[in-house]
């Protein structure tokens, strides 16, 4: 009995009583046209698109997208979600890792956990899914989309930004949703399905920023090169790039990209994907500054504070955003003094890649219904609090510095604003690859040297 069936499904919506108005996916909110899954071959395969689309093939092909199902972590955490929570989970994850599996229902877990699906869903989130996104579904008028809650109509036109658009092998329509954050934002905000708790919220972070309220989108951002989304956040302007749309040769302004770069340096990485990883740190790099402060002055064997500040400057939305129990963004912060003795330090990594207690980290501190640490999406029972730096805000961080032994000289303070997209534990635990070291990014840094005052 190898897939989702009507009875695994009838049980799985019995046990969730609380969501009202269950699509046929539940608890994924995807949902077609018809009400339906759609037949095996709906779904134009990606490589198809890419013969008469060839850059936005290449691109798309380099993007956690095109790996949002193949992406060996998602697949260990996949596998136990539904392991641990008897199968109730799968359509959730896999409503935005693999819609088209999702939709066509050609994706399942069997007992053993052996992850079964058909090539063309193992593409992820690919070309003709997005393109044939009709509409975005709500839980409620008013509220903010997530869990994948569109609707699709595999068998329709192939929907995109412009009006007069023709093409012999599809028909096209105009959507003015496919130029707006709110396609994104039906994959780009999570919540628990049974009782709502919000696991990521870029979406809705977003929408309450500067750059929403300027009409800056998703796509002005993340379908642009990592030096034009800087110059987008400054200016508040919408780029202008052009480009070729098809090989007829047409060429059009204005034009996006289909890279989808973000901040995931190491899954990138880890699946041989050097330019991705690239220009993730690109974006990585431009996206935060920082300033370090001394109050008062510095005399050996008194305490001081210290008072890091760290601003978002480049992010359309909570710096970090998306599953930030999990990704970590934190501050090293290092006193020396003119012996190049290491006097005071906070956020260090220690040689088994573990970050060291008492270190600022960013981001969501989630629980458990025990109250116990938690980040797994399906354990997830509350946030405690979330210490995220909302787009074009600051944060500032107080530390009481009590250096160690004599100082001489002057103190050099170097804070450096640091980000992994995952601890380290997490490859020894899920990935497959002994000896593999998380790949760490220096975001932005700041120097302050102080002389120390006599006693
Ligand atoms: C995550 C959703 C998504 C995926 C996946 C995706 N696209 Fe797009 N595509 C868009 C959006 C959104 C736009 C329009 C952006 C705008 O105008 O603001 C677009 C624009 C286009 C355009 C118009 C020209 C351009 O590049 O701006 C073409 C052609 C296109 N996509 C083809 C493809 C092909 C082929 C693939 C697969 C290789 C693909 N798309 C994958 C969302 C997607
Ligand atoms: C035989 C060639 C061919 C194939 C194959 C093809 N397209 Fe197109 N497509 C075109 C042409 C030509 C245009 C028009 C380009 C223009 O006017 O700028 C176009 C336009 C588009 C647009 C823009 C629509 C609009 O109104 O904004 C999208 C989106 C698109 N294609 C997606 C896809 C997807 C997804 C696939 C695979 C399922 C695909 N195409 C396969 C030739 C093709
Ligand atoms: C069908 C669901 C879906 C839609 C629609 C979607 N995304 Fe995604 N997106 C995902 C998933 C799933 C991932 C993560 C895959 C992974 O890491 O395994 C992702 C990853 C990303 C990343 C990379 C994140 C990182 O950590 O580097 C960016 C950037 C991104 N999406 C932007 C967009 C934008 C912009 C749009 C709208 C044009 C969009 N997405 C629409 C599901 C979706
Ligand atoms: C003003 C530019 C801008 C806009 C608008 C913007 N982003 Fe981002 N985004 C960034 C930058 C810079 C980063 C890298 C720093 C970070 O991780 O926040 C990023 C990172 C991300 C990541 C990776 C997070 C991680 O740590 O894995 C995702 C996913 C993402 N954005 C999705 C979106 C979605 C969805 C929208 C629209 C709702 C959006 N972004 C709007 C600039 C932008
Ligand atoms: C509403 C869409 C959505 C749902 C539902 C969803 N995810 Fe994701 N997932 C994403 C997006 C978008 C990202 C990447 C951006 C981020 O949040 O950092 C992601 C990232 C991940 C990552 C990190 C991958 C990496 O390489 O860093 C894992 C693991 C993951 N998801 C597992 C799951 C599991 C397991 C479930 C079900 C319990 C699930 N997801 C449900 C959209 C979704």
């Amino acid at each position: 009995m190898p897939r989702f069936s009507v009875v695994v499904l009838l049980t799985m919506v019995a046990a969730c009583v609380a969501a009202a108005a269950d699509g046929p996916f539940f608890p994924s909110a995807i949902d077609t046209v018809t009400g339906y899954p759609a037949g095996a071959e709906a779904y134009v395969p990606a490589a198809e698109c890419g013969y008469c689309h060839p850059d936005q093939y290449r691109q798309w092909q380099g993007s956690m997208h095109a790996n949002a199902f193949r992406d060996p972590l998602y697949r260990a955490v996949w596998r136990e979600a539904s392991q641990t929570r008897g199968g109730r989970f799968d359509r959730l994850c896999a409503g935005c890792h693999t819609p088209v599996g999702t939709v066509t229902e050609q994706v399942w877990i069997r007992a053993s956990g052996e992850i079964v699906i058909a090539p063309r869903a193992e593409e992820g989130v690919t070309c003709d899914f997005c393109h044939t996104v009709v509409r975005v579904l709500l839980r409620e008028p008013g509220q903010a989309p997530g869990n994948a809650g569109l609707l699709v109509d595999p068998n329709g036109p192939k929907r995109g930004p412009y009006a007069d658009a023709v093409s012999t092998f599809h028909e096209t329509a105009f959507s003015e949703l496919h130029t707006r954050s709110e396609l994104c934002g039906a994959c780009h905000n999570v919540f628990h399905p049974v009782g709502g708790v919000e696991v990521a919220r870029t979406y809705a972070e977003w929408r309450a920023s500067v750059y929403a309220r300027n009409g800056i989108q998703c796509q002005d951002c993340h379908m642009v090169p990592p030096e034009v989304a800087q110059q987008v956040a400054r200016s508040l302007e919408k780029p202008v790039l052009t480009g070729v749309t098809s090989t007829f040769g047409t060429e059009r302004t204005p034009y996006f990209e289909h890279g989808f770069g973000g901040a995931n340096v190491a899954m990138t990485s880890f699946l041989g994907l050097p330019g991705s990883a690239a220009r993730a740190r690109q974006r990585l790099r431009g996206a935060a500054e920082v300033g370090v402060d001394v109050r008062g002055p510095v005399r050996p064997g008194e305490p001081f504070d210290l008072e890091v500040q760290v601003r978002n400057v480049a992010a359309g939305h909570n710096l970090p955003t998306g599953m930030t129990e999990f990704r970590q963004m934190w501050l090293h912060v290092v006193a020396t003094d003119d012996a190049g003795r290491t006097v005071w330090e906070t956020g260090a990594l220690a040689p088994d890649g573990r970050l060291s207690g008492g270190t600022r980290v960013f981001g969501a501190r989630a629980v458990d219904v025990g109250g116990r640490p938690a980040w797994k999406p399906w354990e997830v029972a509350r946030v405690e609090e979330d210490t995220s730096i909302p787009a074009r805000a600051r944060a500032v961080v107080t530390y009481r510095v009590v250096p160690s032994g004599p100082l001489e000289g002057a103190l050099e303070i170097v804070a450096t604003l640091r980000y992994r997209s995952f601890p380290q534990f997490v490859v020894d635990s899920y990935l497959d690859r002994p000896g593999y070291r998380v790949p760490v990014v220096d975001m932005a840094s700041a120097r302050l040297r102080i002389p120390v005052a006599g006693p």
